[in-house]
């Protein structure tokens, strides 16, 4: 019997009978190693081979994981895309993976710590010039998250073309690349855009409450206002506290996320168990993680840099791991974000929902 053509082999291509080196291109792919100290067949220095070959995979899985930005940005990108269907489902699904690939990035490391300082100066003075910080695709992968030119660390570093810099050509990918709306600018518009202050949903509600009903469910953000007020201890520094509250909720939002869009983050995370807000959830928390592994790169990469050069300036010509240390301190994508976090109460005080939206939020049609 003949297979289905659903059933066929992954590794088949066109008319020719499936083959895995084929499908794969192994034959080329292993081409591909070629440490500068091989001389007359034999590896002058051993560890070259790993070296280039833990950087040729993460080259590989850089690319995977421009691959799943860009289809997230382009569902993002759509003016209908859904807050509770398969658009959003895609797209967290998406970040989940790209999460579980640093991850993955992240415990590369330890392989490459089996290179000892030694064994790596065998080699190091072949690659002067040349550095990871050269990375395009890194590059490309931080300007699609939406890290900013002039939110960098030291941001004179990322232009010049010199020795240790961009050769011209990888420079207008990178600034290309900056050019285009970014994931983070994305989130940000679906964000702002939540219909879930909209009076319709809050006609009514908590008319006891005192203050005048001012729209945009202004009612609910005055009495969540006092209910932080009170969650706060004598060690909080209060008056800071809520003066950074009315700052980011109300007055110039923070970095590049407007008041409105971090209203939203917030009552997302605050009401997370209903069923409408698990995905938007999964989304905010999934743009956390991997800013959080993105840090873990970073500060995993600069503590075996210090165990293989000290404080050696790098290949790349950069101060080596000053640079480094304050690219790590610096360098965060979805800080505000993340900040958010500071404004939530316990589960038991938030305050009930007005039944139109409660509704809205199971699934059960919106604001009937
Ligand atoms: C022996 C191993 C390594 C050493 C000693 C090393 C050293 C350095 C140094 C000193 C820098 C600062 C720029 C410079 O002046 O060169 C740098 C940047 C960088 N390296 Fe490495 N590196 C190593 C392995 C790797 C690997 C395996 C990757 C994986 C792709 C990598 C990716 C990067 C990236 C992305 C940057 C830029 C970081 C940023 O701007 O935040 N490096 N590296």
């Amino acid at each position: 019997m003949r297979d289905s053509p659903a059933m066929e082999c992954p590794f088949k291509s066109g008319d020719e009978p499936a083959y895995y080196g084929s499908y794969l291109a192994v034959d080329k792919l292993l081409e591909l190693q070629t440490p500068l100290s091989l001389t007359e067949g034999k590896l002058g220095a051993h560890d070259e081979m790993l070296f280039i070959i833990i950087h040729q995979t993460y080259e590989l899985w850089f690319k995977q994981i421009l691959h799943e930005l860009q289809a997230c940005c382009e569902v993002l990108g759509k003016p209908s895309a859904d807050d509770d269907g398969p658009d959003m489902n895609v797209v967290v699904h998406r970040l989940k993976r790209i999460v579980e690939i640093w991850k993955l990035l992240n415990h590369q490391v330890d392989v490459l710590e089996t290179m000892t300082p030694l064994d790596f100066l065998d080699f190091r003075s072949s690659l002067e010039g040349a550095s990871g910080f050269q990375s395009t695709q890194f590059r490309q992968i931080e300007a699609t998250l939406g890290l900013r030119m002039e939110n960098r660390f030291r941001p004179d570093y990322y232009k010049h073309t010199e020795i240790g810099g961009f050769k011209p050509a990888d420079l207008k990918v990178i600034t290309d690349a900056e050019q285009e709306t970014s994931l983070l600018k994305l989130v940000e518009q679906w964000l702002a855009r939540m219909p879930f202050f909209d009076e319709t949903f809050w006609k009514g509600w908590d008319e006891k409450g005192g203050e005048p009903a001012r729209g945009n469910g202004q009612r609910f953000w005055n009495k969540y206002r006092k209910l932080y007020d009170a969650s706060l201890s004598d060690r909080d520094e209060k008056a800071d506290l809520l003066g950074k509250f009315d700052e980011t909720f109300f007055k110039t939002g923070a970095g590049d996320f407007s008041p409105a869009a971090l209203r939203a983050a917030l009552f997302i995370m605050l009401y997370r168990d209903e069923p409408l807000f698990r995905l938007p959830f999964a989304l905010l928390n999934s743009l956390i993680e991997i800013d959080e592994q993105l840090a873990n790169f970073r500060y995993r990469h600069l503590q075996m840099v210090r165990r293989m050069i000290g404080t050696r300036i790098g290949t790349g010509g950069s101060s080596g791991e000053q640079y480094l240390q304050g690219a790590v301190n610096k360098n965060y994508v979805y800080k505000e974000l993340a900040g958010v976090i500071t404004y939530l109460i316990e589960r038991r005080n938030l305050p009930q929902l007005p039944k139109r939206l409660h509704q809205a939020l199971r699934f059960s049609g919106r604001g009937d």
